[in-house]
């Protein structure tokens, strides 16, 4: 095993294109990449020093595992916060070979994973144009794109063109034109584009949708949704002095200044703001769930607390959305704001005969079940290890507290819990799911026409805020 003694550092290297086992000390050098960047850095480092040791405990089982595999040629295509994040789980999957970075950042982002990959056995070629990756890299066959939404179009685009199979972030444009002709564009090539809305192959959200709400049907009717994702006041990103890129490359790829390449989320144009950044995910579970897209949305949104002139989009949102579900009318509540991490990110499913809390956080609300008094007992499905057994109901918790409860109040439903938990890092099952399919043993979970629909679901808050009113969908506007 990897990590187990030191002796590994000293095997033979093998063939290149042949799995290897990292030894502990070459994992450990992997620690030390990070500059020392005041505050900025201080988290930073904190994050990857956490994520290097969940990397180290797991990367000696992805190399032992890759024997047998057909390996995968992958290149990254943005370097960033989120860049890493997926590079650190890939590094847990089985049958990959990272073969580049692409980022215009070359002193600091790309310089950073390239080292880090490099460290982990990696041979990387580092570019700054993607241009001249897709000329260069003819090996790869697939590229994990996680750059600012607004060039997720154009580097799918080309990247499906050149033949490479294609995983891309969320959102996945900042426009609907652009979402559309990457749905085009995919099916044009016929190599795959998944969009990453993780959720949909987190063991838990799976196992709520195809065996609590499908199979057993334990909610009943869902008849009202609320969710939200609350996030405290944060300061913009900023950039050390001796790695500020020069502003002549930062308007060729788009940017009118540092401010703007580090908070490109903020600026429209560029990103949609929190509800589109953050939004997206859990909207895509509203209609994932409810089984059908939204009919109508009315939504508030304003920019209450940040400096309008470097945070163009609404920092509040609050939405509601009708759907006419199969088993009838639903309205689902959602909002956004940055100003309070209050109870943070969740998503409420109510039914006639019972409640799913669920979250993609595994510290929060990972899933959560109440039945109604009224509803069917749950043993068949606890004894099917469907679901957990209740905790003690929180009104006779009160009632032995000495707590005196009005005779009206609706009595306390049980607490059930979903037994499934993630203990991998949250993206690494959609990744996975990826690589399955381009290895021929898996359809995408979320393929570019599914992202697209969640696309048209979430754009178009913006839109009823500008419009001030309850603005339709209409069934087409969902198809490319
Ligand atoms: N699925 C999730 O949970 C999740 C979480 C965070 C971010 N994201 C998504 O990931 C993407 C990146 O977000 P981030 O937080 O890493 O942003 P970031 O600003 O930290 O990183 C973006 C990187 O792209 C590089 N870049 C910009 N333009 C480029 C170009 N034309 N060619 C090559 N490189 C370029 C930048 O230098 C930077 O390193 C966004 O689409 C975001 O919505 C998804």
């Amino acid at each position: 095993m990897a990590g187990s003694d030191d002796s590994e550092d000293t095997k033979a290297q093998p063939a290149p294109h042949e799995p290897r086992v990292l030894g502990r000390r070459e994992v450990l050098k992997g620690l030390s990449t990070v500059p020392a960047l005041g505050l900025f850095g201080y988290a930073w480092q904190r994050q990857r020093q956490y994520q290097q040791s969940r990397a180290e405990e797991a990367v000696g089982t992805a190399n032992a595992s890759a024997d047998g595999l057909q390996e995968i040629n992958i290149a990254l295509l943005g370097a960033g916060a989120q860049g890493q994040v997926l590079t650190d789980a890939m590094l847990r999957i089985p049958g990959l070979r990272f073969r580049a970075v692409c980022d215009v950042w070359t002193e600091y982002n790309q310089r950073r994973v390239v080292n880090s990959l490099k460290r982990f056995k990696h041979e990387v070629n580092g570019y700054e144009d993607y241009r001249e990756m897709l000329d260069k890299e003819k090996a790869l066959d697939a590229v994990i794109i996680a750059t600012p939404d607004f060039w997720h179009a154009q580097h799918a685009i080309d990247c499906l063109e050149a033949g490479k199979h294609v995983y891309c972030e969320k959102e996945m444009s900042n426009t609907l034109e652009g979402a559309r002709s990457m749905v085009a564009a995919a099916r044009k090539s016929g190599h795959l584009l998944q969009i990453g809305h993780q959720r949909r192959s987190n063991p838990r959200y799976l196992h709520c949708y195809e065996k609590l709400l499908h199979e057993a049907k334990l909610l009943g009717r869902i008849v009202t949704v609320h969710g939200q994702w609350n996030r405290a006041v944060t300061p913009d990103l900023g950039a050390p002095d001796r790695y500020v890129i020069p502003l002549a490359r930062l308007k060729q790829y788009g940017f009118k200044d540092m401010h703007q390449f580090r908070n490109w989320r903020w600026y429209k144009g560029k990103g949609g703001g929190p509800i589109v950044d953050l939004g997206s995910h859990q909207i895509d579970i509203y209609s994932w769930f409810l089984g059908v897209n939204p009919s109508h949305v009315m939504a508030s949104g304003g920019n209450l607390y940040y400096d309008r002139a470097t945070h163009e989009w609404y920092d509040t949102v609050m939405a509601v959305y009708d759907y006419d579900t199969p088993l009838g009318p639903a309205k689902a509540y959602y909002q956004t704001q940055t100003t309070n991490g209050s109870q943070g990110y969740f998503e409420n499913f109510m039914g006639d005969q019972g409640t799913l809390l669920i979250s993609e956080s595994e510290v929060n609300y990972a899933g959560l079940l109440y039945r109604d008094p009224n509803a069917p007992a749950w043993d068949e499905w606890v004894q099917k290890g469907y679901v957990n057994a209740p905790k003690e109901q929180e009104a006779k918790a009160k009632s032995d507290s000495g707590a005196i409860a009005d005779v009206r109040e609706s009595v306390a439903p049980d607490q059930h819990t979903v037994p499934v938990t993630l203990r991998d890092p949250y993206h690494q099952p959609h990744l996975q799911n990826f690589f399955d399919a381009v290895r021929g043993k898996a359809k995408l979970n979320c393929p570019a026409e599914v992202a697209y629909e969640t696309a048209v679901a979430v754009l178009k808050v913006n839109e009823a805020i500008e419009a001030k009113s309850r603005v339709s969908f209409r069934p087409e506007e969902f198809k490319v």
